[in-house]
């Protein structure tokens, strides 16, 4: 899976960038302000319907324009794939894969599975259980086919028992229907999670073992309600508690992943230098479990490589990319050190680009073939 190639329009200061990018590393360089990130955010536009910065999308629409456009070819088991995705001011979103209309981001997410390193990407640790429930679900909903219309279906009735629980009177009837239905949805979530994590958790560790020495690292998957219960009977004990504040407390829409360190969060025990590296072995473990469990390969977008990491762990990192065989865009604004830590690499087709005042360049003297 590689993006083979990507054209963007009216995208923040991108105004028309037409690239083709190396089914393996590409190395992105330019001045502050001068549109890097933007590139990356145009691929994961694409990929997930919104940027990694902003959840809006009228931030990226050029100024003075009425809509931004990016299409790419994804290269996927020897065919090729269009996909394009319209986004206007009116709030008009039009996504095509394939020449046809897909209504749903799943669809696309399956197409262009892909992975963020950022300065934000590194408060994984610190961030609220949502952050690292989203970062799970990423590698459950690709593993595991049955996750997503279970969640999609949990959040449904999730939502119509708290309307309930809002409701002057309640009736019993009407509850235990929604209450039996989210715990068999909540159950079937359950399961593909702790079964992913299962095969996550030793992928990790081991990379973690490579990457840096933290003796005591464990990663534990909370399930979002009492263990020793099911839970079906969880809600029927916290009815009271749940009526009184409106909405379902427990139950898989409350899960975390728990990285501890001697037994205490990661994020209140490492330094900040360590916890850059745990979240680096967490997102590049993903990849490694994805590619196992599938066959395929997701594309990892890094921001801003040298700036986040020192020189050892850099290269450990580029290590890690390099095996996962994978296609991989990484900014910086020095292009020497930018290049520095992919050179000696004689297998890897690395493409530079540069980026200077929203528009994108193939630096033909460094190109490999
Ligand atoms: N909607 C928009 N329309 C036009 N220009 C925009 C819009 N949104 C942001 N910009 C500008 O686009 C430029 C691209 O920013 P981008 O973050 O991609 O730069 P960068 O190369 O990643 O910089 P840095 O090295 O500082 O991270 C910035 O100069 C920004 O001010
Ligand atoms: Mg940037």
């Amino acid at each position: 899976m590689s993006v083979s190639r990507l054209s963007i329009q009216s995208l923040r200061n991108l105004e028309s960038v037409s690239l083709t990018p190396s089914p393996r590393t590409n190395l992105i360089y330019g001045q502050n302000g001068s549109g890097k990130t933007s590139v990356l955010e145009a691929v994961h536009t694409l990929a997930l319907g919104r940027s990694f910065r902003s959840h809006k999308h009228k931030p990226l629409i050029q100024w003075g324009r009425e809509q931004f456009t990016v299409f790419a070819e994804i290269q996927h088991q020897g065919s090729r794939i269009p996909v394009g995705l319209q986004r206007a001011l009116t709030g008009e979103v039009n996504f095509k894969v394939n020449g046809r209309a897909v209504g749903s981001l799943a669809e696309l997410a399956a197409v262009l599975p892909l992975q963020v390193i950022d300065a934000h990407t590194f408060l994984l640790l610190e961030g609220s259980p949502k952050v690292r429930r989203q970062f799970m679900d990423w590698l459950v909903f690709h593993v595991e086919p049955s996750f997503f219309p279970a969640w999609k279906a949990a959040q449904r009735c999730l939502k119509q028992r708290n309307s309930l629980l809002r409701r002057d009177r309640i009736e019993t009837s009407e509850l235990s229907v929604w209450d039996r239905e989210l715990s068999n949805l909540t159950q079937q979530i359950h399961e593909c999670r702790e079964k992913t994590i299962e095969r996550f958790r030793p992928v990790f560790l081991r990379l973690l073992e490579e990457f840096i020495r933290i003796p005591g690292v464990s990663l534990s998957y909370q399930r979002g309600w009492d263990k020793n219960r099911s839970y079906q009977e969880v809600l029927a004990d916290n009815f009271e508690r749940d009526r009184h504040m409106g909405y379902t407390q427990s139950g898989s829409h409350r899960a975390d992943l728990r990285i501890n360190v001697e037994g205490q969060p990661a994020g209140d025990i490492l330094s900040r230098g360590q916890q850059k590296l745990v979240v680096c072995a967490l997102k590049i473990a993903q990849g490694y479990v994805y590619a196992q469990e599938t066959g395929g390969r997701c594309i990892y977008l890094v921001d801003d490589l040298p700036a986040e990491l020192d020189g050892e762990h850099r290269a450990t990192l580029v290590d890690w990319l390099d095996k996962l065989e994978t296609q991989v865009f990484i900014t910086g604004v020095d292009k020497p050190s930018l290049l520095a830590d992919w050179q000696d690499r004689p297998d890897a087709i690395t493409r530079v680009f540069h980026v200077e005042q929203g528009t994108v360049t193939a630096d033909v003297n460094t190109e490999q073939q």
